[in-house]
Protein backbone atom coordinates (compact mmCIF):
# COMPACT_ATOMS: atom_id res chain seq x y z
CA UNK A 1 0.00 0.00 0.00
CA UNK A 2 1.55 3.06 -0.89
CA UNK A 3 1.61 6.05 1.90
CA UNK A 4 0.48 9.08 1.81
CA UNK A 5 3.88 11.28 0.33
CA UNK A 6 4.12 8.41 -2.34
CA UNK A 7 0.16 9.04 -3.37
CA UNK A 8 0.93 12.77 -3.58
CA UNK A 9 3.34 11.82 -5.85
CA UNK A 10 1.87 9.76 -7.97
CA UNK A 11 -1.12 12.26 -8.02
CA UNK A 12 1.09 15.18 -9.37
CA UNK A 13 2.79 12.92 -12.27
CA UNK A 14 -0.70 12.32 -13.06
CA UNK A 15 -2.37 15.74 -13.21
CA UNK A 16 0.95 17.04 -14.45
CA UNK A 17 0.15 14.35 -17.69
CA UNK A 18 -3.37 15.63 -17.72
CA UNK A 19 -2.56 18.96 -17.57
CA UNK A 20 0.37 19.57 -18.81
CA UNK A 21 0.96 23.48 -18.26
CA UNK A 22 -2.45 23.92 -17.30
CA UNK A 23 -1.82 25.13 -13.89
CA UNK A 24 -4.92 26.69 -12.80
CA UNK A 25 -6.88 23.38 -13.81
CA UNK A 26 -3.95 21.37 -11.71
CA UNK A 27 -4.18 22.90 -8.94
CA UNK A 28 -8.65 23.11 -8.98
CA UNK A 29 -8.39 19.21 -9.70
CA UNK A 30 -5.82 18.74 -7.20
CA UNK A 31 -7.86 20.86 -3.90
CA UNK A 32 -10.79 18.82 -5.59
CA UNK A 33 -9.22 15.32 -4.97
CA UNK A 34 -8.11 16.30 -1.68
CA UNK A 35 -11.94 17.25 -0.44
CA UNK A 36 -13.17 14.54 -1.60
CA UNK A 37 -10.73 12.05 0.07
CA UNK A 38 -11.16 14.43 3.04
CA UNK A 39 -14.79 13.39 2.91
CA UNK A 40 -14.80 9.74 2.53
CA UNK A 41 -15.78 9.21 -0.64
CA UNK A 42 -14.64 6.02 -2.36
CA UNK A 43 -14.33 4.73 -5.79
CA UNK A 44 -17.80 3.60 -6.23
CA UNK A 45 -18.24 7.37 -6.97
CA UNK A 46 -16.18 7.74 -9.91
CA UNK A 47 -19.47 8.66 -12.29
CA UNK A 48 -20.13 11.74 -10.13
CA UNK A 49 -16.40 12.84 -11.05
CA UNK A 50 -16.41 16.55 -11.92
CA UNK A 51 -13.09 15.96 -14.12
CA UNK A 52 -10.80 13.54 -15.79
CA UNK A 53 -8.08 14.09 -12.93
CA UNK A 54 -10.58 12.90 -10.00
CA UNK A 55 -12.20 10.29 -12.78
CA UNK A 56 -8.68 8.62 -13.39
CA UNK A 57 -7.73 8.63 -9.31
CA UNK A 58 -11.61 7.00 -8.50
CA UNK A 59 -10.65 4.29 -11.11
CA UNK A 60 -7.01 3.62 -11.53
CA UNK A 61 -7.66 0.45 -9.25
CA UNK A 62 -10.33 -0.75 -11.12
CA UNK A 63 -10.82 -4.60 -10.82
CA UNK A 64 -13.82 -5.12 -12.49
CA UNK A 65 -12.43 -7.59 -15.34
CA UNK A 66 -9.60 -9.68 -15.24
CA UNK A 67 -7.36 -7.62 -16.80
CA UNK A 68 -6.92 -5.87 -13.60
CA UNK A 69 -4.72 -8.32 -12.03
CA UNK A 70 -2.20 -8.65 -15.01
CA UNK A 71 -1.75 -4.95 -16.02
CA UNK A 72 1.12 -3.34 -14.66
CA UNK A 73 -0.16 0.15 -15.58
CA UNK A 74 -3.74 1.40 -15.78
CA UNK A 75 -3.57 3.75 -18.85
CA UNK A 76 -6.49 6.11 -18.66
CA UNK A 77 -5.74 8.23 -21.33
CA UNK A 78 -3.33 11.74 -21.67
CA UNK A 79 -3.89 14.73 -23.45
CA UNK A 80 -5.88 18.27 -23.62
CA UNK A 81 -8.55 18.02 -20.93
CA UNK A 82 -11.32 20.04 -22.84
CA UNK A 83 -9.91 19.17 -26.34
CA UNK A 84 -11.77 19.40 -29.52
CA UNK A 85 -10.80 16.31 -30.86
CA UNK A 86 -10.82 12.98 -29.09
CA UNK A 87 -8.53 10.02 -30.10
CA UNK A 88 -10.22 6.36 -29.05
CA UNK A 89 -7.28 3.61 -29.71
CA UNK A 90 -7.97 -0.59 -28.69
CA UNK A 91 -5.85 -0.74 -25.77
CA UNK A 92 -2.60 -0.31 -23.95
CA UNK A 93 -0.18 -2.29 -25.29
CA UNK A 94 3.54 -3.80 -24.07
CA UNK A 95 5.12 -0.24 -23.73
CA UNK A 96 1.84 1.79 -22.70
CA UNK A 97 1.55 -1.00 -19.85
CA UNK A 98 5.04 -0.60 -18.88
CA UNK A 99 4.88 3.85 -18.78
CA UNK A 100 1.51 4.14 -18.11
CA UNK A 101 0.80 6.57 -20.86
CA UNK A 102 -1.27 6.22 -24.14
CA UNK A 103 0.32 5.16 -27.39
CA UNK A 104 4.09 5.89 -26.24
CA UNK A 105 5.00 2.39 -28.60
CA UNK A 106 5.70 1.96 -32.00
CA UNK A 107 2.49 2.42 -33.26
CA UNK A 108 2.57 5.65 -31.25
CA UNK A 109 5.25 7.38 -33.33
CA UNK A 110 3.00 6.38 -36.14
CA UNK A 111 0.08 7.98 -34.67
CA UNK A 112 2.33 11.17 -34.24
CA UNK A 113 2.89 11.13 -38.23
CA UNK A 114 -0.34 10.95 -39.41
CA UNK A 115 -1.43 13.64 -36.78
CA UNK A 116 1.77 15.72 -38.25
CA UNK A 117 0.01 15.36 -42.00
CA UNK A 118 -2.87 17.20 -40.39
CA UNK A 119 -1.09 19.59 -38.76
CA UNK A 120 -2.56 17.86 -35.38
CA UNK A 121 -0.16 17.63 -32.14
CA UNK A 122 -0.94 15.72 -28.98
CA UNK A 123 -1.03 18.37 -26.59
CA UNK A 124 -3.91 19.67 -28.48
CA UNK A 125 -5.95 16.33 -28.67
CA UNK A 126 -6.92 13.70 -26.19
CA UNK A 127 -6.22 10.24 -26.69
CA UNK A 128 -7.71 7.13 -24.79
CA UNK A 129 -8.47 3.62 -25.49
CA UNK A 130 -11.57 1.38 -25.05
CA UNK A 131 -9.56 -0.69 -22.70
CA UNK A 132 -7.58 1.30 -19.76
CA UNK A 133 -5.69 -2.63 -19.39
CA UNK A 134 -3.59 -4.42 -21.09
CA UNK A 135 -4.63 -8.15 -22.54
CA UNK A 136 -2.17 -10.64 -22.17
CA UNK A 137 0.07 -10.75 -25.44
CA UNK A 138 -1.92 -7.80 -26.67
CA UNK A 139 -4.70 -10.61 -28.02
CA UNK A 140 -8.00 -8.86 -29.01
CA UNK A 141 -10.35 -6.94 -26.39
CA UNK A 142 -13.03 -10.27 -25.51
CA UNK A 143 -16.37 -8.43 -24.94
CA UNK A 144 -16.74 -8.88 -21.25
CA UNK A 145 -13.51 -6.69 -21.01
CA UNK A 146 -14.84 -3.82 -23.47
CA UNK A 147 -18.55 -4.00 -21.76
CA UNK A 148 -16.51 -3.69 -17.73
CA UNK A 149 -15.02 -0.81 -19.64
CA UNK A 150 -17.04 1.03 -21.56
CA UNK A 151 -18.95 2.89 -18.52
CA UNK A 152 -15.22 4.62 -18.49
CA UNK A 153 -14.54 5.59 -22.11
CA UNK A 154 -18.02 7.41 -22.15
CA UNK A 155 -17.50 9.14 -19.17
CA UNK A 156 -14.57 10.26 -20.34
CA UNK A 157 -16.41 11.85 -23.73
CA UNK A 158 -18.44 13.03 -21.43
CA UNK A 159 -16.04 15.15 -19.39
CA UNK A 160 -13.60 16.02 -22.74
CA UNK A 161 -17.50 16.54 -24.41
CA UNK A 162 -15.31 16.47 -27.89
CA UNK A 163 -16.67 17.46 -31.11
CA UNK A 164 -14.74 14.70 -33.23
CA UNK A 165 -13.94 11.39 -32.28
CA UNK A 166 -11.51 9.62 -34.34
CA UNK A 167 -11.84 6.04 -34.05
CA UNK A 168 -8.27 3.76 -34.05
CA UNK A 169 -9.23 0.60 -35.57
CA UNK A 170 -12.01 -2.17 -35.67
CA UNK A 171 -12.48 -2.29 -31.96
CA UNK A 172 -12.38 1.29 -31.13
CA UNK A 173 -15.19 1.65 -34.36
CA UNK A 174 -17.53 -1.14 -33.36
CA UNK A 175 -17.27 0.09 -29.87
CA UNK A 176 -17.78 3.20 -29.91
CA UNK A 177 -20.65 3.08 -32.84
CA UNK A 178 -21.96 -0.10 -31.29
CA UNK A 179 -22.66 -2.37 -34.47
CA UNK A 180 -20.66 -5.22 -35.98
CA UNK A 181 -20.48 -3.21 -39.54
CA UNK A 182 -16.89 -3.74 -40.70
CA UNK A 183 -14.12 -1.17 -40.13
CA UNK A 184 -13.97 -0.69 -44.64
CA UNK A 185 -17.84 -0.23 -44.03
CA UNK A 186 -17.72 2.36 -41.92
CA UNK A 187 -14.71 4.44 -42.88
CA UNK A 188 -15.58 7.66 -45.22
CA UNK A 189 -18.21 9.02 -43.51
CA UNK A 190 -19.19 10.71 -39.92
CA UNK A 191 -21.91 9.64 -37.45
CA UNK A 192 -23.03 10.95 -34.56
CA UNK A 193 -22.24 10.50 -31.25
CA UNK A 194 -23.32 12.00 -27.69
CA UNK A 195 -22.12 15.74 -28.81
CA UNK A 196 -19.23 14.45 -31.88
CA UNK A 197 -18.79 13.38 -35.09
CA UNK A 198 -17.39 10.45 -35.01
CA UNK A 199 -14.76 9.32 -37.71
CA UNK A 200 -13.23 5.79 -38.21
CA UNK A 201 -9.93 4.99 -39.55
CA UNK A 202 -7.56 1.89 -39.79
CA UNK A 203 -5.20 1.36 -36.47
CA UNK A 204 -1.44 2.64 -36.53
CA UNK A 205 -0.52 -0.98 -35.71
CA UNK A 206 -2.27 -2.12 -38.76
CA UNK A 207 -0.68 0.28 -40.83
CA UNK A 208 2.55 -0.90 -39.77
CA UNK A 209 2.16 -4.37 -41.23
CA UNK A 210 -0.24 -3.50 -44.04
CA UNK A 211 1.18 -0.16 -45.60
CA UNK A 212 -1.44 -0.36 -48.45
CA UNK A 213 -3.86 1.04 -46.18
CA UNK A 214 -1.89 4.21 -45.42
CA UNK A 215 -3.76 5.87 -48.74
CA UNK A 216 -7.19 5.52 -47.06
CA UNK A 217 -6.01 6.39 -43.66
CA UNK A 218 -4.86 9.56 -45.06
CA UNK A 219 -8.23 10.16 -46.61
CA UNK A 220 -9.94 9.56 -43.72
CA UNK A 221 -7.70 12.13 -41.59
CA UNK A 222 -7.97 14.67 -44.49
CA UNK A 223 -12.16 13.95 -43.90
CA UNK A 224 -11.61 14.97 -39.94
CA UNK A 225 -9.62 17.43 -40.94
CA UNK A 226 -11.95 19.56 -43.34
CA UNK A 227 -14.80 18.81 -41.06
CA UNK A 228 -13.00 20.23 -38.31
CA UNK A 229 -11.61 23.32 -40.21
CA UNK A 230 -15.72 23.92 -41.39
CA UNK A 231 -16.69 23.43 -37.53
CA UNK A 232 -13.66 26.15 -36.49
CA UNK A 233 -14.99 28.55 -39.37
CA UNK A 234 -18.37 28.19 -37.94
CA UNK A 235 -17.77 28.42 -34.24
CA UNK A 236 -15.45 31.66 -35.41
CA UNK A 237 -18.62 33.24 -37.25
CA UNK A 238 -21.07 32.29 -34.46
CA UNK A 239 -18.98 34.15 -31.62
CA UNK A 240 -18.51 37.28 -33.71
CA UNK A 241 -22.13 37.72 -33.90
N1 LIG B 1 -2.44 0.60 -29.35
C1 LIG B 1 -3.58 1.13 -28.85
O1 LIG B 1 -4.66 0.87 -29.30
N2 LIG B 1 -3.48 1.96 -27.81
C2 LIG B 1 -2.31 2.31 -27.27
O2 LIG B 1 -2.32 3.09 -26.32
C3 LIG B 1 -1.14 1.76 -27.82
C4 LIG B 1 -1.23 0.90 -28.85
N1 LIG C 1 -8.65 -4.38 -40.29
C1 LIG C 1 -9.18 -4.11 -39.07
O1 LIG C 1 -10.13 -4.75 -38.65
N2 LIG C 1 -8.66 -3.11 -38.35
C2 LIG C 1 -7.62 -2.36 -38.80
O2 LIG C 1 -7.20 -1.45 -38.10
C3 LIG C 1 -7.09 -2.69 -40.05
C4 LIG C 1 -7.63 -3.69 -40.78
Amino acid sequence: MENWAQKVERLLKQQIELYGDEEVLARQSLQELLNSSLKGESSEDWRQSENLFIMNDRISSCLQCPLGYTRKSFVFGNGKGDADILVIGEAPGEEEDRQGFVFVGRAGELLDKILAAINLRRQDIYIANVLKCRPPQNRDPQLTEIAACLPYLHKQIELINPAFILCLGRIAAQTVLQTTTSLEKLRGQAYPFMNASVIVTYHPAALLRFPQYKRATWEDVKLLRKLYDEWLTQKSMNHGR
